[in-house]
């Protein structure tokens, strides 16, 4: 197929580009300043010319906690980004491939949340999140929204470089041990979008490396497989106070992705131990 990605210079689209490669798609990844999202007419030219057969939306506003003192840009990028983003498919009669968050959820449940769950953000990224997820579902037929959570990848900053940074320095670190999620490597996700798009089975996904994790085992393993020596001592989300709330639980149910694709998504210690082999090859510190 041939795909245009946006937002090329995130961290998800530094993996996806060369995963939907080896998937034998053939890829169009402009320069973000040559296809803004907020722009419509940019996107309806880019998609007159380019002619794709599917759009993957890699482009957000990211910042969880900046998205509290400036939530309006981060509903322009995440709402009406992709309503713009909706509009040209449309007209286009295109799919688009668009991922949201586990933060649309309040983190009440027990249990791991699945496609059917109600949304109910508890900050104003999963708010400006919602909103395009809203807008996905309000204009298209033809989409594949998958909510992942906790990412990690090569290019970008992320919890596992965090962790891995603090440990170069310091020799303890204290972790929040009572929220829970999946953690997902971008190259496993983006190995199932490269599959996902020839299905057709358009609709609702929660994609995320299998198991779920508290942030503090996540930061033991992380130190265990990177073979550091590092106290991690488990402290509550009251001991660390951020701009945003996070929910206490965002586990993420895979279904329907396994059963569309006849396969589960590598479990999370897996990918994190492939992510620090690849690292290592790359020669990062
Ligand atoms: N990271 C996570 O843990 C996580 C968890 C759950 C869901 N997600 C979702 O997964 C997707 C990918 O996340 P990511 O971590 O790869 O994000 P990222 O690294 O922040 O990448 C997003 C990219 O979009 C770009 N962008 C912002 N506004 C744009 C615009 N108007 N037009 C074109 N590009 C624009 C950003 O550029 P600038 O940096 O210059 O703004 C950035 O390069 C997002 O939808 C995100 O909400 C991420």
């Amino acid at each position: 197929m041939r795909v245009l990605v946006a937002g090329s210079e995130g961290m998800l689209a530094r993996d996806m580009v060369p995963c939907l490669e080896q998937k034998d798609h053939e890829v169009i990844a402009p320069a973000e300043s040559a296809l803004d999202i907020l722009s419509l007419s940019t996107l309806k030219t880019s998609l007159d010319s380019i002619r794709p057969d599917v759009i993957v939306n890699c482009a957000a506003y990211t910042n969880v906690d900046g998205a509290e003192r400036e939530e309006h840009k981060a509903c322009l990028v995440n709402g009406l980004g992709v309503q713009n983003l909706c509009l040209a498919c449309q007209a286009a009669g295109i799919p688009l491939v668009h991922f949201s968050t586990d933060y649309i959820f309040d983190g009440q449940k027990v249990g791991a949340y699945s496609v059917f769950d109600s949304t109910c953000p508890i900050n104003a990224y999963g708010r400006s999140k919602l909103l395009g997820e809203k807008y996905v579902l309000w204009l298209l037929r033809k989409f594949y929204l998958i909510r992942t959570s906790w990412l990690f990848g090569l290019q970008g900053r992320n919890f596992v470089e965090t962790m891995l940074g603090l440990g170069r320095k310091q020799k303890q670190v204290s972790v929040v041990s009572d929220q829970r999620g999946c953690p997902t490597w971008t190259h496993s996700l983006a190995g199932a979008v490269a599959e996902l798009i020839e299905s057709g089975c358009y609709g609702v996904y929660n994609g995320t490396n299998s198991g779920a994790t508290t942030w503090y085992d996540f930061a033991v393993e992380i130190f265990r497989t990177a073979g550091m020596e590092m106290e991690v001592m488990p402290i509550t989300t009251d001991q660390y106070p951020t701009p945003a709330r996070r929910p206490a639980n965002s586990v993420l149910d895979p279904f329907p992705l396994n059963e569309v694709l006849g396969r589960a998504m590598p479990p999370w210690k897996e990918a994190l131990a492939e992510y620090l082999r690849l690292r290592k090859e790359m020669g990062s510190k």
